[in-house]
């Protein structure tokens, strides 16, 4: 999708969207039109009741140069979110794609929350990320005309959020469309080939390999890829804006990019989405894509282990003790239970190897979140009360939603083995969510550090809400989240 400006909204266009609240008579911000044509805008106004999400076509004569206005209800004044106008205006992009047309325009209204500019980046945000299909398999394409321009009505000191939420909406796009790839055609080695590529002249890019790995110690990543002849591979890239001796942020992200449970097999019905469990590593992917676009004048750095959990003669087994990065031992009691393994080594690799302010990580860690919390928000647990009012702070104005669990002692030691450290599982299946967080608190000695469980929230599934900018598939959560949070810094 192609974004323009023009300077007044009564320009030439195939489509001109207001928007309207419920029981309001009017079109935001809509000019003024002849008796004729007000006749039947206020008409159709009548109709439509300006219901949430509810659009309404009003073809005008021919000659007209603009052809047709469509209104787009945005629902009660009262009920208006953060989120309303983003995905109204994905509704308006798919139904622009619908009608095959060339261009649409869309008429921003003032803001309703106390920050310029904020209805401009929702419009933005919404209409590139609905426009989004994951067509590449498809002979017949399926998606949308890359040529589809949406024009905005040109205000001053507008052009600058623009460029902002193109780059914000790309890095989502970016990291669904890497996310949505199926297993075979994504493997550690994949993922490592496009941080490669968005790393070209803007960040650094190293990658670490077998039998590196190993060697180095990075007990959990070699443990759970052993089992695959794609090779676990770890990826980081170091994008270097910020004052020189200024301590980065660290984003971590699980890339295990098809979970079979390996030896402790996972039942088959649904078995594969579990190529979705690449999602946390495709989310940092994303958010440092767009982190070198913006050029933030920040140190941040991303982490992403990867590796496929497969079972088989050289899988780890088990009643297997491994030796994790940080360099306690685990016993493995479930294979199954291996993100938070490859996560452990990530984290404190990243804590020891760049002093970090803080240490953000996502990933697809338990079924347990989906229980707990549905589909629709993620799990946060965090060892730092400040750091986790700045995500909750985020979260609200990105409408990407979490929630905290508590993380005490007593979780700690239901992870207590008999026989190593730790084991990698808690206590049947009580709060599995958070004893998984208990694993990887221990990886960490000392950094403020936000984990958060997107098992939930990666992709859509049955109960997932339906949001437009969310077609089928991988959501990209927690690129805008972490974005908004970087951007205030
Ligand atoms: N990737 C899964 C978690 C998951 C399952 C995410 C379903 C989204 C949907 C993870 O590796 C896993 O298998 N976790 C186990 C842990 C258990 C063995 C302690 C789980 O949640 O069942
Ligand atoms: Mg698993
Ligand atoms: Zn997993």
């Amino acid at each position: 999708m192609k974004i323009k400006t023009a300077n007044s909204s009564k320009k030439k266009t195939n489509l001109l969207c207001g928007f309207v609240l419920e029981n309001d008579s009017k079109v935001l911000g809509l000019p003024k039109f002849d008796a004729k044509t007000t006749n039947v805008i206020n008409q159709s106004l009548k109709d439509m009741e300006g219901k949430l999400g509810k659009l309404s076509i009003i073809p005008l004569s021919e000659k007209k140069s603009i052809q047709r206005i469509l209104l787009a209800g945005i629902g009660k004044k009262e009920n208006l979110t953060n989120d309303t106008i983003r995905f109204v205006s994905g509704k308006i992009a798919q139904k622009a794609r619908e009608l095959k047309l060339k261009e649409f325009s869309i008429i921003s209204p003032p803001s309703f929350v106390n920050e310029p500019n904020s209805t401009i980046s929702q419009i933005i945000e919404g209409s590139k990320m609905a426009l989004y299909k994951f067509d590449k398999f498809k002979s017949e394409k399926t998606g949308s005309d890359p040529n589809l321009t949406i024009i905005v009505s040109k205000s001053t000191k507008i052009s600058k959020t623009i460029k902002t939420s193109e780059i914000v909406a790309n890095g989502a796009i970016f990291t669904k469309s890497i996310a949505n790839l199926p297993p075979n055609e994504c493997t550690p080695t994949t993922l490592a080939n496009f941080a490669r590529s968005i790393s070209k002249n803007k960040m650094k890019c190293s990658i670490i390999s077998e039998p590196e790995l190993k060697k180095k110690g990075f007990g959990g990543i070699s443990a759970v890829g052993q089992g695959s002849k794609n090779q676990p591979k770890l990826i980081i890239l170091e994008h270097n804006h910020g004052p020189r001796n200024e301590k980065p942020i660290v984003l971590v992200g699980k890339a295990v990019t098809f979970d079979t449970g390996g030896i402790s097999l996972k039942p088959g019905s649904a078995m594969d989405e579990m190529k979705f469990d690449k999602c946390g590593g495709c989310t940092v992917l994303g958010i440092m894509k767009a982190v070198s676009e913006l050029k933030l004048p920040l140190n941040v750095v991303g982490i992403i282990p990867s590796v496929e959990n497969m079972p088989g003669g050289e899988s780890y087994r088990p009643g297997d003790i491994i030796k994790l990065y940080s360099g306690k031992t685990a016993e493995i009691l479930n294979t199954d239970a291996e993100g938070r393994l490859i996560l452990s080594d990530a984290l404190s690799y990243g804590e020891k190897q760049y002093s970090p302010k803080a240490i953000i990580d996502f990933a697809t860690l338990t079924g347990a979140c989906i229980v707990a919390l549905g589909t629709n928000v993620a799990a946060v647990i965090s060892n730092d009360e400040k750091l986790t009012k700045k995500i909750n702070e985020s979260s609200k104005r990105t409408t990407e939603e979490v929630w905290e669990l508590p993380l005490n002692q007593d979780y700690m030691d239901m992870i207590k083995s008999e026989v190593a450290d730790m084991k990698n599982v808690g206590i049947g299946k009580a709060a599995g969510t958070i004893t998984a967080a208990a694993f990887l608190k221990n990886a960490i000695e000392k950094t403020p550090w936000v984990h958060i469980d997107i098992a939930g929230v990666a992709w859509t599934q049955s109960s997932t809400k339906e949001k437009s900018y969310n077609p089928k598939g991988a959501t990209g959560f927690g690129v805008r989240l972490i974005l908004d949070y970087l951007q205030r810094l």
